[in-house]
């Protein structure tokens, strides 16, 4: 045959294959989740075709060879995989958000996960018992599904069920790094995991493995400490808290939930702390930090039994970790012999390379991801990865295999068995948020505070002279927020400053302490009086979760309203001649901020972290017989500039606090090494005071949830992980935001706004003093209120300090303000 007739005969081949290919897919598109009456088709040798796939038919049904449980996992695994269309797999691998979902479609599909994201509650309402009602519909409508393969639904429970209202809340894992403590973790990770399956859930995201080396990061606060030791052995202690322990009777029972190990990989490494940024590191270099630091915490949270990995955002040179297969498939699947399912970060495949979504997909899939968390555009990815299944460029047995990974974390999990809504179940949800789960927090809470400073007065040191104080001034509208200790990750995504769920703040704690003859005075303004012996002084970070708490060197500093408390507590301590009295600042923050031009006015300093709702804690030790038993578990420098280099040879004088300070009430210190630094000095950070939100760290986005004021309570909500402020037509409803501007000039501000009908009356400005003018916005209806469009403001902006004001006192009809994005225009 000559070449020609050869390429003829190719053509043939391929065209009867591509027809009858046609044929079987006709015949099988019109009942998606049946079993298709497919014929095998060989292809030909050589062609597209004959790399692609053509489904053959599975086995028939019969539920009881995969339903018995006396069967080994992995027989239970293939069988079940034998009876599946190839529809019926990728509906496995895919993980939809519960707000993108219907019950009927779970069902139709046999879509196997479900997830919520950050803050996103059943619409029915916020309780545990909405949550229970809402997943066990869906448990109910997988079950129903042609398989019945059961759903897992997955949440982040990252320091208590943080998303339901009145759940238990656990200091985040930077304060439980400075408790350093494995039982209690593993104490803690059980009371999680009960209050979790209390609402039907079998899965949480949890706990974060990163050891971040930058407080510049938004997620500093997810991790445990800088050092990989310490995350490796509280990370498996919570792990074996949330699961039960490995070979016992308890491991992954319906009291336990799956745990995650999260988020691989280098996530704390990456260049200036950006979140979702990039590790820069000669490529043996990071072979060495990956083999001998990074896969420490994973190899032993897979040890401890974790049988999920979820993916980071982060790339390592440049190369997105979602579509890195030498981490995922040589290093993590083949290296630590990992077994169990990896799942992708929300949205994160559409991160990764790729022209298109379906060319990212395979990306994705071949790089080694098994679940794909794909809140909203679930059925598109099962179309797209159907398609390159059968064009060939992802093969069946990479299908076949993560199926199997999800299908044996399932049977593992014993989700075949669960009774929906069981016994176990009901029980639980008479201890969610209960006094048991709280008394673990609370006493969480008294182990991770970490006493930094604590100077003598007047020949005690300044705790033992709170100790004997019998007239307390507690300062700080911090000292009365629920909202402002729990910070991000709490009832919403991002958290929120005031009343948001049910706990004890830190003044109700000190008040309910206060012995016999001791009172309690409170003072938002920070309004010191005669009578006063002693002055607690709250202090901290607004809430933030993510990117939006990624910070500049020249804004992690403290805010506007704390340096004002902090005058005002000098100040009126001066006219009623109080100087001399002790005053003990607690502050309240995620991670290191720039506090050395304030320590001198402080005796003492408190670093209580994000505590979580049980305030009681605090007072416990500040008031109580307890003493400090915390020690800090990261290097504190002297300013924020100095971050980047505080591990550098030579630097020690820029450190203010070492890791491992902690001192007791008597003035000693915890451990050997950790003695507090104070008096040398590194970058003074006095000539870049920033107040408000540098708009260059927030990428010139304000979001509208994170406003420094509000009245008329506008309401925060979430709509697919966008968190916007809603019900605006309420009777004097404003919200400020304090920002920075770093560059002056010509800016757009773009106002996204969604409403269903036009409005008007709402009028927004932007101005240095208290007084400004204020414009109208013309906001348009748009198609519904998840469907924000831009309402524009011209202004003129110098270098400096600015208050945004929105006014919608006068609105004409509700909407919702998502944020408002800054345009440099010139
Ligand atoms: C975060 C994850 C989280 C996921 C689901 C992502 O934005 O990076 O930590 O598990 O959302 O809410």
């Amino acid at each position: 045959m000559s070449k020609k007739q050869k390429q003829w005969l190719g053509i043939g081949i391929v065209l009867v294959a591509v027809i009858l290919a046609l044929v079987v897919w006709r015949v099988g598109s019109g009942n998606s989740g049946k079993p298709q009456d497919t014929e095998a088709v060989e292809g030909t040798e050589g062609t597209q075709q004959a790399e692609g796939y053509v489904e053959r038919e599975p086995k028939e049904l019969n539920k009881d060879l995969y339903m018995d449980s006396s069967k080994d996992v992995e027989e239970r695994v293939a069988e079940l995989l034998s009876q599946m269309t190839l529809d019926e797999k990728i509906a496995q691998m895919i993980q939809p958000e519960q707000s993108a979902i219907s019950y009927s479609d779970i069902t139709k599909y046999g879509v196997g996960s479900v997830l919520s994201g950050g803050g996103s509650a059943p619409s029915s309402g916020n309780t545990a018992e909405d949550w229970q009602e809402h997943i066990n519909n869906m448990k109910q409508a997988a079950v129903d599904s042609r398989l019945g393969i059961p759903i897992l639904y997955g949440v982040d429970a990252v320091h208590g069920h943080n998303n339901v209202y009145g759940a238990t809340i656990f200091p985040h894992n930077i304060g439980l790094g400075s408790a350093n403590a494995p039982e209690l973790m593993e104490r803690i990770g059980k009371a999680v995991a009960e209050e979790v399956r209390a609402t039907g859930i079998q899965w949480t995201f949890a706990p974060t493995l990163a050891n971040p080396q930058n407080e510049l990061w938004g997620r500093t606060y997810e991790g445990f400490g800088e050092d990989v030791e310490i995350v490796a052995d509280l990370g498996a202690a919570f792990v074996k808290g949330l699961q039960g322990s490995l070979d016992t009777d308890e491991y992954l029972d319906d009291s336990h939930v799956l745990a995650t190990a999260k988020h691989y990989i280098g996530e704390g490494y990456t260049m200036n702390g950006t979140n979702q940024g990039n590790v820069s590191m000669e490529e043996e270099e990071f072979e060495k930090l990956l083999r001998e630091e990074l896969l420490v915490p994973y190899q032993e949270a897979i040890d401890a039994g974790a049988r999920t990995v979820m993916v980071s955002f982060t790339s390592v040179n440049g190369l997105k970790t979602h579509e890195d297969k030498y981490l995922i498939t040589d290093v993590l699947k083949g290296d630590l012999g990992f077994t169990g399912l990896v799942v992708s970060d929300y949205n994160g495949v559409q991160q990764v390379t790729g022209k298109t979504y379906k060319d990212k997909i395979a990306n994705g899939v071949n790089a080694g991801i098994d679940l794909f968390m794909e809140p909203n555009s679930w059925l598109e990815f099962m179309t797209a990865l159907r398609e390159l299944v059968e064009e060939g460029s992802v093969s069946i047995e990479r299908i076949d295999d993560a199926v199997s990974r999800i299908l044996r974390v399932k049977f593992e999990a014993g989700l075949f068995e669960e009774e929906i809504g069981g016994e176990t179940e009901q029980s639980l949800m008479e201890a969610f948020g209960g006094e048991e789960h709280r008394a673990i927090a609370r006493e969480a809470v008294s182990k991770s505070l970490v006493l930094l400073k604590n100077d003598t007065v007047n020949d005690k040191t300044a705790m033992q002279a709170l100790s004997d104080s019998k007239n307390i001034l507690v300062a700080g509208r911090k000292a009365d927020n629920i909202g402002v200790q729990c910070g991000g990750w709490t009832i919403s995504w991002q958290g929120t400053s005031g009343d948001i769920t049910e706990g004890t703040t830190i003044l109700e704690g000190l008040q309910q302490a206060a012995g016999e003859g001791v009172t309690v005075d409170y003072s938002e303004s920070g309004e010191v009086g005669a009578s006063h012996d002693a002055v607690i002084l709250v202090l901290g970070e607004l809430p933030y979760a993510e990117s939006s708490g990624d910070r500049s060197v020249s804004n992690l500093v403290l805010t506007g309203e704390d340096r004002q408390l902090l005058e005002t507590v000098k100040e009126t301590a001066a006219s009623a001649g109080k100087e001399d009295i002790p005053v003990i600042a607690v502050l309240l923050s995620g991670r290191m901020i720039s506090i050395a031009d304030y320590i001198d006015d402080f005796d003492a300093l408190v670093m209580a972290w994000l505590p979580g709702t049980e305030g009681e804690g605090v007072a416990d030790v500040l008031l109580g017989e307890q003493d400090f038993t915390g020690t800090l578990q990261y290097t504190w420098t002297w300013s924020p500039s100095d971050i980047a280099d505080k591990f550098a040879e030579g630097n020690e004088d820029k450190i203010l606090f070492k890791k491992g300070t902690g001192l007791t009430k008597d003035g000693s210190s915890i451990t050997e090494n950790g003695t507090t630094q104070i008096g040398n000095g590194g970058t003074r950070t006095e000539d870049t005071q920033i107040v408000g939100l540098d708009l260059e760290s927030a990428n010139y986005v304000v979001e509208a949830e994170n406003f420094t004021e509000a009245s008329g309570n506008p309401q925060k909500g979430n709509a697919n992980n966008i968190v916007y402020l809603d019900q605006w037509n309420k009777e004097g409803a404003s919200a400020k935001w304090e920002i920075w501007v770093p560059k002056a000039g010509n800016y757009r501000l773009h106002f996204k706004i969604a409403s269903e009908s036009d409005v008007s009356g709402v009028t927004a400005g932007c101005g240095k003093d208290a007084d400004f003018d204020m414009a109208e916005l013309a906001i348009e209806a748009a198609k519904d209120l998840n469907d924000y469009q831009d309402c524009d403001m011209d202004v003129k902006l110098e270098q400096g300090s600015y208050v945004l004001q929105f006014d919608a006192g006068g609105a004409s009809a509700d909407f919702r303000l998502d944020s408002i994005v800054f345009e440099y225009l010139d």
